[in-house]
């Protein structure tokens, strides 16, 4: 039988990868990350908070949280949609946004890759531990770019190489050893070894930072979280705004 590499990016692999840990997938980001995640997504809507009432689009939105963050950050009045091909984590983002009468966020099943959206509709396009994950993630972000509107936000948190600081390798080998061995015990799935394989892959800091240049973006910056473990990406799209 033929094995699968653990950085096998096929959109079958990974579709069927996250269905699989949906159930366990918001327990899991809480407990590895002792709930930073969650200050990492409302850190982001802070430092990149919506503009004005104009929609917002979350892809590879997961079980909804980064969509919810920005629903609150939008005073419950802002439009958000959140976009994912993988149903099981659409199902777990409704029943979450259903339990905060979020009646205002929807979500789509949707590919990253091509988008169903028109060009020039969002004032913020986001994305939250995905981009890594898009099989062709050059096109998932050249989808993002597209569907901004001009002088609208594309936002990106990822994780990124942690820093060669004491706690910076600390982490690393938490990451590396420890977390999959925790993530199969509860998840029952070798998913948690791809996380840190792909993270060690896919380029951070000025790296990524050139490719949302590449992209089209402009004014790009980007700010480290704790020893730079994630790092929140933004740019902005050219042109006045409509
Ligand atoms: C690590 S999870 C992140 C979920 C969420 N954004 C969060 O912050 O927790 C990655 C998500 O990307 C989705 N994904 C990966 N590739 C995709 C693609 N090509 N199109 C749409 N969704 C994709 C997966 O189904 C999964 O839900």
């Amino acid at each position: 039988m033929k094995k699968t590499s653990v950085l096998d990016k096929s959109e079958t692999r990974i579709r069927r990868m996250f269905g699989t840990i949906a159930p366990t997938y918001d327990l899991l980001n809480h407990l590895l990350s002792c709930q930073v995640d969650r200050y990492w997504r409302w850190q982001t809507t802070r430092l990149v908070p919506p503009q004005n009432d104009g929609p917002i689009l979350d892809v590879c939105t997961g079980t909804g949280d980064l969509a919810l963050a920005y629903w609150k950050a939008g005073r419950k009045q802002v439009p958000v949609i959140g976009a994912d091909f993988a149903s099981e984590m659409l199902a777990l983002a409704r029943r979450k946004a259903a339990r905060r009468r979020a009646r205002n966020v929807v979500f789509v099943q949707a590919d990253a890759q091509a988008l169903p959206f028109r060009d020039n509709q969002f004032q913020i396009v986001s994305v939250a531990f995905g981009l890594r994950n898009i099989t062709d993630y050059r096109r998932g972000l050249a989808e993002m770019v597209r569907v901004a509107r001009p002088a609208g936000q594309v936002v990106i948190l990822e994780f990124s190489r942690p820093s060669q600081s004491l706690w910076g390798k600390l982490y690393q080998w938490y990451f590396r050893r420890v977390l999959p061995c925790i993530g199969q015990l509860i998840s029952g799935q070798s998913a948690y070894y791809y996380l840190p394989a792909s993270v060690f892959e896919f380029p951070d800091g000025e790296a990524l930072a050139e490719e949302m240049r590449c992209a089209g973006l402009q004014s790009v910056w980007f700010h480290h979280f704790a020893f730079r473990i994630a790092t929140l990406y933004v740019g902005t799209k050219p042109g006045t705004p409509m």
